[in-house]
C-alpha cells in the first residue's frame, strides 16, 4: 500500500511537471507568432518612413534631375540606417499631425519628422536616442524689428504655429497674450506671415534660419522663448519594439558622435537655399 502511494506520488509529480514544461511551450510559441517589428522590416526588406516634407532642412522636396523629390537631412539620416539594417526605405509624406497617427495605426513602421520627443508623446510610442536639439524662435516681418522686441508686444497679436507641432504649445504657454494661429504646412505659415495675415510664428531655429534665407524680408526677432532641453529630435517607434529601438539607436547615436548629423544638417541647408521648391 505505502509503495502504491510513492508511485501515485511520483506519477503525479511527472503529471505536474509536464504541466509547467508544456506551459512554458505555449509562452514560447505565442512569442514566436508576434514577430518583432526589426524581424518584419528586414524580411520585407523594407523601411516604411513618416515623413512630413515641409520642414527645410530636415525634410524638403525639392527638383532632383526634374523630379519632385523628399530630401533634407533626417532623410540622409534614415538612408543610411536603411544600408546599415540592410533594407530599401519608402518614405510616405503626408501632413505633420497625421504623422504619428499613421505610426499609431501601423501604416508606417517609423516616423522621422523633426519629431520632438515630449512627455506627452512618449505616452503612445518609444523614441530612439536624440539627435538634434535646435532652440525656439520667434519669426516677425523685418518691419516689425523695431516694435516687436518682447512677448509682451505680441500680445493681441496672431503668431502661427504648425498644426500638430509643440510650436503650438509654445504659443499657448509662453504667449499666452496673442491668438494663435494653426496651419497645417510650414510653408503657408512663410506665407501668411509675409503677407501680413499674421503677425508672427514660432519655429525651431534651424528651420527658421533656413526658411529665411529664401524669405529677405523675415527674420528672427529679438525675443527670448523657452526651449525643453528634454525634447530633442528622435526617431518615433512603435511602443515596444525593444530589438528595432536598440539597432536604430545604436546606428543612431554613432551618427551624432561621429559628426555625420551635423554634416547632413550643413548639406541640407545648403540644398534648400540652392533650390527650395516649397
Ligand atoms: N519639432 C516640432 C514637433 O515635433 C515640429 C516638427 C515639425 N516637423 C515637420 N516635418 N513639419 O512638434
Amino acid at each position: 500500500m505505502k509503495k502504491m502511494k510513492l508511485v501515485i506520488a511520483a506519477v503525479l509529480s511527472l503529471v505536474v511537471l509536464a504541466a509547467c514544461g508544456g506551459n512554458s511551450d505555449t509562452k514560447d510559441s505565442s512569442a514566436a507568432k508576434t514577430e518583432s517589428a526589426l524581424d518584419a522590416i528586414k524580411e520585407k526588406g523594407k523601411l516604411v518612413v513618416g515623413t512630413s516634407a515641409d520642414f527645410a532642412p530636415f525634410e524638403f522636396k525639392t527638383l532632383v534631375d526634374g523630379k519632385d523629390t523628399i530630401v533634407g537631412s533626417d532623410i540622409d539620416m534614415v538612408k543610411a540606417i536603411g544600408e546599415k539594417l540592410g533594407v530599401e526605405v519608402e518614405f510616405m509624406d503626408m501632413q505633420f499631425d497625421a504623422v504619428l497617427v499613421a505610426l499609431q495605426q501601423n501604416k508606417v513602421d517609423i516616423a522621422v519628422s523633426g519629431i520632438s520627443a515630449t512627455a506627452e508623446r512618449k505616452k503612445s510610442f518609444d523614441f530612439s536616442t536624440p539627435y538634434y536639439n535646435p532652440p525656439q524662435k520667434i519669426v516677425i516681418n523685418k518691419k516689425n524689428k523695431d516694435s516687436y522686441t518682447s512677448i509682451e508686444a505680441l500680445n493681441g497679436k496672431k503668431v502661427g504655429a504648425q498644426k500638430g507641432s509643440i510650436q503650438e504649445g509654445v504659443v499657448e504657454d509662453q504667449l499666452p497674450d496673442s491668438q494663435k494661429v494653426s496651419i497645417p504646412r510650414v510653408p503657408n505659415l512663410i506665407v501668411e506671415l509675409n503677407q501680413g495675415s499674421i503677425d508672427a510664428l514660432v519655429l525651431e531655429e534651424t528651420i527658421a534660419e533656413s526658411y529665411l534665407s529664401q524669405n529677405p524680408d523675415l527674420m528672427i526677432a529679438d525675443i527670448e522663448l523657452t526651449s525643453n532641453e528634454d525634447e530633442a529630435f528622435a526617431i518615433a517607434l512603435p511602443k515596444g519594439q525593444d530589438d528595432l529601438k536598440k539597432e536604430i539607436d545604436s546606428i543612431l547615436q554613432e551618427m551624432v558622435e561621429d559628426g555625420s548629423i551635423d554634416q547632413y544638417v550643413t548639406d541640407a541647408m545648403a540644398l534648400a537655399d540652392k533650390n527650395t521648391e516649397e
